[in-house]
């Protein structure tokens, strides 16, 4: 039987993050191996905010060392640049002439953007259904992405079934392959919102190539609950919770198994130990991105 098709992709943005590790890039990692893989800079997708060219440019080669540093392996996997491959966006057309304006200028990224003073330029709204050409080009099956992103993948998924009925059968419906956890770590300074790359303090997030300093310091100063005890309740104790999920996708360990570690332990013994658990993934993933970006 032929291998199920597998596609996502990453915005060359800047500052990738310890979600965009845990979300997407740690999964793609593992699923290269067993399916038929595509994987993807996201570039035109980045422009739909401003971006200076110079940076846009070294954003690029960042991720696809990136790519590379964290495991993904050519010989297994399809990688490539999203404006290399004009396919993308001729599909996007078609897609955009059976595609309400209504329906985009209702998704949850486009207004939170344009309330956060992005400009509300036509790629910014039509970004679903570039995004949804990305995926139904390649006939995928699943596509893996972060809490975020399902909204987007819901889109696809109509736009292909409204092109297959009106036409006839041509694009697969994909599905989405979001983690039960880590498919959305909260921010350090404030874990009521997602860790964002555009988040107003750089304490918001741990970046994949955050020195050992910067990851203790921000770990150090991330926000914890009322009460000591390290329990993971996301409803009455959203920062330990938080940092109790870093823990156990970084270290591989079931959250129960990490809380019984530390049952009587203090937060500053946790979080001491936390920022080992990261250090330790991320120090190999550096030192292999530093012998790539040479
Ligand atoms: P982006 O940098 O927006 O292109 O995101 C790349 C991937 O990381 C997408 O699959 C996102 O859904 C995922 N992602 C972004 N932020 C987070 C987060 N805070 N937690 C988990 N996944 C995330
Ligand atoms: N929109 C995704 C994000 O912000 C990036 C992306 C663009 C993507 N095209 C895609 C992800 C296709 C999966 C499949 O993270």
């Amino acid at each position: 039987m032929a291998k199920e098709i597998i596609v996502s992709g990453v915005r060359p943005t800047g500052n990738p993050h310890i979600g965009n590790y845990l979300g997407a890039i740690k999964q793609f990692v593992k699923l290269q191996k067993k399916y038929t893989t595509y994987f993807f800079i996201a570039d035109l997708h980045a422009i739909n905010e401003p971006q200076d060219p110079k940076k846009l440019e070294e954003q690029t080669l960042e991720i696809a060392a990136l790519y590379l540093a964290c495991g993904l392996e050519p010989a297994n996997t399809t990688l490539f640049l999203q404006s290399h491959i004009p396919e993308h966006l001729e599909l996007a057309h078609i897609l955009s002439t059976i595609t309400p304006v209504g329906e985009l200028s209702r998704m949850t990224q486009y207004k939170d953007k344009v309330a956060s003073g992005k400009p509300a330029n036509l790629g910014l709204l039509a970004y679903p259904v570039l995004m949804a050409a990305d995926i139904l080009i390649y006939n995928a099956d699943a596509v893996p992405v972060g809490e975020d992103q399902l909204q987007h993948l819901e889109f696809a998924r109509m736009v292909a079934r409204k092109f297959n009925t009106r036409f006839s059968e041509t694009f697969k419906e994909p599905k989405a392959l979001i983690q039960k956890e880590g498919a959305r770590i909260m921010g350090l300074d404030d874990p009521s919102k997602k860790m964002s790359k555009s988040a107003t303090s750089a304490n918001n997030y741990i970046g994949i190539m955050d020195s050992e300093e910067e990851i203790r310091r921000k770990i150090k100063i991330a926000v914890t609950d009322s009460e000591k005890n390290i329990k993971y309740n996301p409803e009455t104790k959203p920062a330990i919770s938080n940092l109790l999920v870093i823990y156990s996708q970084m270290a591989g360990e079931e959250i129960k198994s990490v809380e019984a570690k530390y049952k009587n332990k203090s937060y500053a013994e946790f979080k001491n130990d936390l920022v080992e658990v990261i250090i330790k993934k991320f120090s190999h993933i550096q030192r292999k991105y530093n012998a790539l970006a040479k």
